[in-house]
């Protein structure tokens, strides 16, 4: 990928090489997402109930992929936006239960064409600001007419209560300009630590569904052993 800068003005008009850079983000989305729902009609077919509530993805603009550059005091370049910046393209999915968050990054760490580059586990170690999630940096290859590239993606995934607080944190960060008031960050740490709570407590009911229907289905494979041979 060549160094030149990239101009704001180019952007603006949808300058032909960020276009066919973004395309190439666009489509390792679109490879993932293709993926993700493998996975899960896999987890499906093994655990009997579908772990992921909803998937959204997303592009990072122009304008926000310039900014993250001059944040980092990066020159805004093409080839610092492919090697620098991790979230260009983003996955977040969205699991009933935390079982089900390290069940999937098992099943991503077993896909031969997804490469790991990276893991963050903040739900095991949340951060200061109460977030929670599981961050995966990978590489999914993308074919074009000229051959095959790995692209960067960001997938996170977490519950419903996680994102709920996310979410919630995240409007309220953009109200106060990311500099939230202290009493504002101390009920926001409150706040994370009942939905962790409330996704144990939630996360325990979640694992009797699965441990009743091994139960059942022990029973239905000892009566119709026959049938369960392939
Ligand atoms: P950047 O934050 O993207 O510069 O990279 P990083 O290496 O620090 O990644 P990190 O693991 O911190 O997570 C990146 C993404 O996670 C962010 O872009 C957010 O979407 C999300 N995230 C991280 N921390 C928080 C947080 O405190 N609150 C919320 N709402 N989201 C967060
Ligand atoms: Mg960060």
């Amino acid at each position: 990928m060549n160094n030149s800068l990239i101009n704001i003005n180019e952007i603006k008009e949808g300058a032909l090489q960020l276009r066919k850079i973004l395309l190439m983000y666009e489509s390792a989305l679109k490879e993932m997402e293709t993926k993700i729902n493998i996975i899960s009609q896999e987890f499906e077919l093994l655990y009997k109930y579908n772990p992921i509530e909803h998937i959204k993805t997303r592009i990072k603009t122009p304008e926000s992929i310039v900014k993250k550059l001059r944040k980092k005091g990066l020159e805004v370049t093409y080839k610092n936006l492919i090697n620098e910046i991790n979230d260009v393209a983003g996955i977040r999915i969205i699991c009933s239960f935390i079982p089900d968050i390290y069940r999937m990054v098992e099943m991503f760490e077993q896909t031969p064409d997804v490469k790991i580059i990276r893991k963050k586990d903040y739900i095991k170690n949340p951060k200061p600001s109460g977030y929670s999630s599981y961050h995966l940096i990978v590489l999914v290859p993308v074919s074009f007419s000229k051959g095959m590239t790995n692209v960067k993606v960001e997938i996170q995934i977490r519950t419903i209560a996680m994102d709920f607080w996310a979410s919630l944190e995240h409007k309220i960060k953009y109200k106060y300009d990311e500099r939230l008031p202290k009493n504002i960050s101390k009920e926001l740490i409150d706040c994370s630590r009942i939905v962790n709570k409330l996704d144990k407590k939630m996360s325990s009911l979640g694992n009797k569904l699965i441990e009743e229907f091994d139960m059942e289905q022990n029973k239905k494979t000892k009566n119709k052993k026959h049938i369960m041979k392939f």
